[in-house]
């Protein structure tokens, strides 16, 4: 079955998790040789980049931590929603190499927000890895350390990210079917 209907929108099949596999075991071997020797804690973005994390951190060969974040919307505020706060850290930053996990970086909002609250806690330094990047939609200027995928500016689904919450366990990445 190569198509999914999720709501109102039919998607079909567009990464198949075997090349999603093959993708984060280059980016495992290239986080591996890149940060030897540095104390590391990988800290995954919440929800959509649960799979990716858990897929990469498997190959990960280094002695390092992971730990996990969310976005969360300031409560009984009116705010636009586009500041979010970071809530989760509990384990000290200070002074080691942050990798942040994304499952996709869109417009880059997002991550920005991300990485100006950790900085506050004073890593010695923050890099990106990110499954998916879409770079026509990108609007910030930020690094992308580590890339997994290039895709086109298309909704995609699966392998953690979701349509209005559902999809996100799907072992592959569909892309919508514009009707
Ligand atoms: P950004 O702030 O525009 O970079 O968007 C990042 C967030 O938007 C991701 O963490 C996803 O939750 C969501 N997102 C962006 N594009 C897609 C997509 O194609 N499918 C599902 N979620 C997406």
């Amino acid at each position: 079955m190569t198509r999914k209907k999720v709501h109102d929108k039919e998607f079909e099949i567009y990464i198949p998790n075997a090349e999603i596999q093959r993708v984060i075991s280059e980016m495992a071997k290239k986080l591996n040789e890149d940060l030897a020797n540095k104390d590391v804690i990988f800290l995954g973005i919440l929800n959509g980049a649960f799979m990716f994390a858990s897929d990469l951190f498997r190959e990960i060969t280094l002695d390092s931590q992971i730990s996990f974040l969310k976005l969360a919307s300031y409560a009984g505020t009116s705010s636009t929603g586009t500041v979010k706060r970071l809530i989760g850290i509990n384990e000290d930053i200070f002074n080691k190499t942050v990798v942040i996990l994304e499952d996709i970086v869109d417009t880059g909002v997002t991550l920005d927000n991300i990485i100006k609250q950790l900085k506050g806690y004073e890593p010695a330094e923050i890099l990106v890895a990110t499954m998916l990047f879409k770079p026509d939609a990108y609007t910030k200027d930020l690094v992308l350390d580590y890339v997994g995928l290039e895709i086109p500016n298309d909704f995609v689904l699966g392998y953690g990210l979701d349509y209005e919450g559902y999809g996100r366990n799907l072992a592959d990445l569909y892309r919508v079917i514009e009707s």
